[in-house]
């Protein structure tokens, strides 16, 4: 064997063993049955809001006192519908409706400054996703991020994130869209590489190929900014050969950071993307199955630690451990209040979450009425409070325990005693006197771990999906499990 296929069968072999112990897992209930999963970003899960009205949500809502509040501005406006993606937006050059939305969100930010008796937010960070924030023109960029940060106290902003795609920092206007952002203290730049293999970039319905993505970075590097690289594995098209190659070619890449998202079919969102019809249409590219996906999962781990990349935050990676989202890690670890802006947007108030509107007609409806655009929510008691203070941090990083009786004011070792129990004693996760968190099988299956901390009536999946074994998160799962008699 040469050295290259001798490389290949050992990736290989190490991948399929970890499916096999995933499979443990499976019977024992952590897995649902049919491999499906939810990625745990928020807590309650976003779509199961009841509607709420901005009173209900804002009302008694009062600023941190140390007045800091992270910022997110989504821009839902793309060139073409890539196949794999869920989230609603414009597609095409939309110049007019482009100028109506962003004026619409001057509005809203204007109105909210109002409503929290702000002059100016003060962020920590910010991040500006979509769609693709770049698919502005230059023009529009620039107003939009003249109104942005002229709301905007920028001194307190460590870091400033835009998501964006390759092209849209690679064609004739892409130079002025960097620069612009320069100019306005943008800092770190995620590039949705997505693939470095053509025939996937294609399958994908992409705007760029790989060498034009991985052009995109290198220009992102030179110009000075942090750049995130993200990727998809699961996705047709990709085979354990093609995506061993896809990860070798990733990890020369000159990004500071990796990041690695498991194809996700089904939306969770409200909105349905067009991949669904590979699962159903039999002349369509098939996705690859629980297997094959797992297996990419496990070789992107390997192929990361082998080229010396740590796991920051979960599925990001980089080779430095001061480099990782601020963004991410305000919201999620320290579970920091955040304001969203724009459609689709969520904002997260320690104990509430609001979610803006879905469709541009109620979102312009709403401002012209000089409202906010939020129309569901969540406001999350004593109960949900001790579960969200544990899902998130340990999904991304860890739970510090001194933080979680400041947040709960419940002391961890009190809570969820029985779970706890039984995930460390699978292995899944670590306890110390100050933290706890995942172990490295633990954050192979971060989700399906947090999850077993959601309430029943939020699980991702009925109880018929899950095997009766001790890990089944119906199991042990009423408020007296979770917080005693509190
Ligand atoms: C909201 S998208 C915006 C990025 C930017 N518009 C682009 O496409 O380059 C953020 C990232 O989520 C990931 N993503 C989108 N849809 C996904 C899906 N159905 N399953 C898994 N990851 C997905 C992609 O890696 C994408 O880059
Ligand atoms: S993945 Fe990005 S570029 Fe593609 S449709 Fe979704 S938001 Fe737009």
């Amino acid at each position: 064997m040469s050295e290259k296929q001798d490389r290949y069968a050992h990736l290989l072999a190490k991948a399929e063993e970890k499916f096999n112990i995933v499979q443990e897992l499976q019977q024992k209930g952590l897995v649902c049955l049919d491999g499906d999963f939810v990625p745990s970003v928020h807590y309650p899960p976003i779509t199961q809001y009841p509607e709420v009205t901005q009173d209900f949500i804002l009302g008694d809502y009062t600023v941190p006192a140390d007045g800091k509040i992270d910022v997110y501005v989504h821009i839902p406006f793309c060139e073409k519908r890539c196949l794999f993606c869920h989230y609603p937006g414009k597609l095409g050059r939309q110049q007019e409706e482009k100028d109506k939305y962003l004026s619409y969100l001057k509005k809203e930010m204007d109105i909210y400054l109002d409503v929290l008796g702000l002059e100016k937010i003060k962020p920590r960070s910010i991040l500006l996703g979509g769609g693709t924030p770049t698919y502005l023109t230059p023009e529009q960029l620039e107003y939009f991020l003249k109104f942005l940060t002229d709301r905007i106290d920028m001194s307190s902003c460590a870091q400033f994130n835009v998501d964006l795609d390759p092209n849209s920092i690679m064609d004739e206007d892409g130079q002025r869209r960097m620069e612009i952002m320069k100019e306005y203290g943008v800092t770190r730049l995620t590039i949705g590489v997505q693939s470095l293999n053509d025939e996937v970039l294609k399958l994908m319905n992409r705007a760029h190929d790989a060498d034009r993505a991985v052009r995109a970075v290198e220009r992102s590097m030179d110009m000075g900014f942090e750049v995130n690289a993200e990727f998809i594995y699961g996705h047709p098209g990709q085979t354990l050969e093609n995506w061993i190659e896809v990860m070798d070619k990733a990890v020369t890449l000159p990004a500071h950071e990796l990041q690695f998202y498991r194809l996700k079919v089904q939306a969770y969102g409200d909105g349905q993307g067009a991949i669904i019809n590979n699962r159903t249409n039999r002349s369509a590219v098939p996705i690859p199955d629980f297997k094959e996906t797992m297996m990419m999962k496990q070789i992107s781990y390997d192929i990361l630690e082998e080229s010396g990349y740590h796991e920051n935050l979960r599925r990001v990676f980089s080779k430095q451990r001061k480099i990782f989202s601020h963004y991410a890690y305000n919201q999620c670890c320290n579970l920091y209040d955040q304001i969203g802006f724009g459609l689709t947007a969520f904002s997260s108030y320690r104990d509430r979450f609001a979610l803006n509107t879905q469709s541009f007609e109620e979102y312009y409806a709403k401002i012209d009425n000089n409202m906010l655009p939020v129309n569901r929510g969540y406001k999350r008691d004593k109960e949900q409070q001790a579960r969200w203070a544990i899902i998130l941090p340990i999904k991304n990083r860890d739970v510090r325990k001194a933080d979680y009786r400041r947040i709960t004011g419940f002391e961890f070792d009190d809570v969820f005693k029985k779970k706890v129990e039984r995930l460390k004693r699978n292995g899944l996760i670590y306890e110390d006197e100050r933290t706890v968190g995942l172990t490295p099988l633990g954050k192979f299956l971060a989700d399906e771990v947090a999850e077993e901390f959601n309430s029943v009536e939020f699980l991702p999946f009925p109880r018929s999906n899950y095997a009766e074994g001790e890990l089944n998160p119906y199991l042990n799962n009423t408020t007296e499990d979770a917080i005693g008699d509190a």
